[in-house]
């Protein structure tokens, strides 16, 4: 945990002075489901531990943080618009808990998608060798390199900040992963692997510039801006991906993209003016169109 590291061994507090302290902190503002995931990462109080104290206020619990350093916690979330994945150093992603730091965008859950989409394109044959472009804490790339250890992998950013975290969150949690990382733009670090990529996935960034002034604090003020910023329409780094397709995927290999809500028409449309078929857009849970697929001729070179 990055700040909040004092304290691990676990202490048995009164269950009534916990709920009292979770009614005091509720007060000073933020949601139950936030204060809750708190207690969750930063205390180890499983949401199961909390549901069966409020049923059962009599009980004890064992927090591995104190009360008074959880308070400070829950401050600098609530005033200084502080994400919580910051304050624990932690998050949980698909089946896995990434380390989380200022140093890269904090893996979001419709991104969770993205791979299975991938998952399901690959389902009877796993791809020779794939890459993540933008790869940020490496959360696609420890998906990925999970799902398919022996396949060579490649992680690829613009920040040598994000890729030691991609690097750590390998180790922590693919420890017997292929998974290269290369620091340089999109396409161009995998030069030698141009024309064998079987599937390449990217969430690149992709908000619009005049939006980001009216993003959450908590994302504007906290998040890193070049995982961010698209440029004027937000696809400035998705025309590059897209451009560079042909010459990077394998034939008949895939590009697998996430973008903002309402960009499916120019993307599948991007996909399609640079020669690649099978296009098609992709929904999140929601049922928002946030993500576009497609793949490179398989007779093309
Ligand atoms: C939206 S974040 C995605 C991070 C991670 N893949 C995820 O899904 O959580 C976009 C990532 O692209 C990276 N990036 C921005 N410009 C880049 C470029 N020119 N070449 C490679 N990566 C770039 C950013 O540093 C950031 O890590």
């Amino acid at each position: 945990m990055a700040q909040a590291s004092a304290l691990r061994d676990c202490t048995t507090v009164a269950g009534t002075d916990v709920l009292q302290w979770r009614r005091q902190q509720l007060a000073l503002g933020g949601t139950a489901a936030d204060l809750d995931w708190l207690l969750d990462l930063a205390a180890g109080l499983r949401w199961a531990s909390l549901q069966r104290l409020l049923l059962d206020p009599t009980r004890t619990v064992a927090l591995e943080q104190s009360l008074e350093v959880l308070s400070e916690l829950w401050e600098r979330h609530l005033h200084g618009n502080v994400p919580l994945q910051h304050l624990v150093g932690l998050c949980p992603w698909r089946d896995v808990l990434l380390e989380s730091s200022p140093a890269a965008l904090i893996p979001r859950q419709e991104t969770e998608l993205l791979v299975d989409l991938a998952m399901s394109q690959f389902k009877a044959t796993p791809p020779a060798r794939w890459a993540d472009l933008g790869t940020g804490s490496g959360a696609i790339a420890v998906a990925l390199a999970r799902a398919w250890p022996t396949a060579p992998g490649h992680g690829v950013d613009l920040s040598s900040d994000a890729l030691q975290l991609a690097e750590r969150n390998l180790e922590r949690c693919a420890p017997h992963h292929n998974c290269s990382l290369h620091l340089g733009s999109w396409w161009s670090p995998l030069k030698s692997w141009w024309g064998s990529l079987d599937l390449v996935v990217s969430n690149p960034p992709y908000i619009p510039s005049a939006v980001v002034d009216g993003l959450e604090a908590v994302v504007r003020d906290h998040e890193p801006h070049l995982a961010l910023l698209g440029g004027a329409d937000g696809l400035d780094a998705i025309r590059t991906v897209v451009d560079g397709a042909l010459m990077g995927l394998s034939p008949g290999g895939w590009l697998l993209l996430e973008h903002h809500h309402d960009q499916s028409a120019q993307v599948t449309q991007l996909l399609r003016d640079a020669g690649l078929v099978e296009v098609r857009a992709a929904a999140d849970l929601e049922g928002t169109l946030r993500f576009a697929l497609a793949c490179k001729p398989a007779a093309s070179s």
